[in-house]
């Protein structure tokens, strides 16, 4: 157990390296950030202060939470609670890129946005409807 926490600590410890020396992000586009959104609604509600969904966690309000506190209603995995990350442009952007990346065991299966701008797109649309 310790190993496997110290070993995803250094992963998101590396990754957090990474995602801070990249380039800033663009600002993207909300409207076609709402589609790519409809891939995260088969499994997060987005309503400020509703259930979460039978799969995972609410999603509003996590600009600027630490990772995993944001519902005190939802089962976050071991790693996830662990995992030292706040909830930022450059984090979000490293976890819809590829979740496992950042966390081998997290719960959210998902294989991620490969593509720069889908993700930018995205970002600005959950900022017009996460806060
Ligand atoms: C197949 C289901 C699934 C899909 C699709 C999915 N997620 Fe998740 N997501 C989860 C689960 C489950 C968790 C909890 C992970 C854990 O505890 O390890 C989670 C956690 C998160 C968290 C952390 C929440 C917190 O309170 O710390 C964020 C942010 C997030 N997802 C964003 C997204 C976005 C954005 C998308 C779409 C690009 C998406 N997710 C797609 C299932 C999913």
């Amino acid at each position: 157990m310790q190993l496997l926490s110290s070993t995803s600590s250094t992963i998101t410890l590396a990754f957090l390296l990474l995602a801070a020396s990249g380039p800033a992000l663009a600002e993207g586009n909300p409207e076609a950030g709402k589609v790519v959104f409809n891939q995260c609604l088969a499994c997060h509600t987005i309503d400020a202060g509703g259930p979460n969904h039978s799969v995972g966690p609410n999603l509003h309000g996590i600009f600027g939470k630490p990772a995993a506190s944001n519902r005190s209603d939802f089962d976050y995995s071991s790693d996830l609670r662990a995992a030292g990350l706040v909830w930022d442009d450059a984090t979000l952007d490293a976890w819809i890129r590829n979740p496992a990346a950042v966390l081998p065991n997290t719960r959210m299966e998902f294989l991620g946005l490969p593509k720069k701008d889908q993700r930018e797109d995205l970002l600005a649309y959950m900022k017009t409807v996460l806060r």
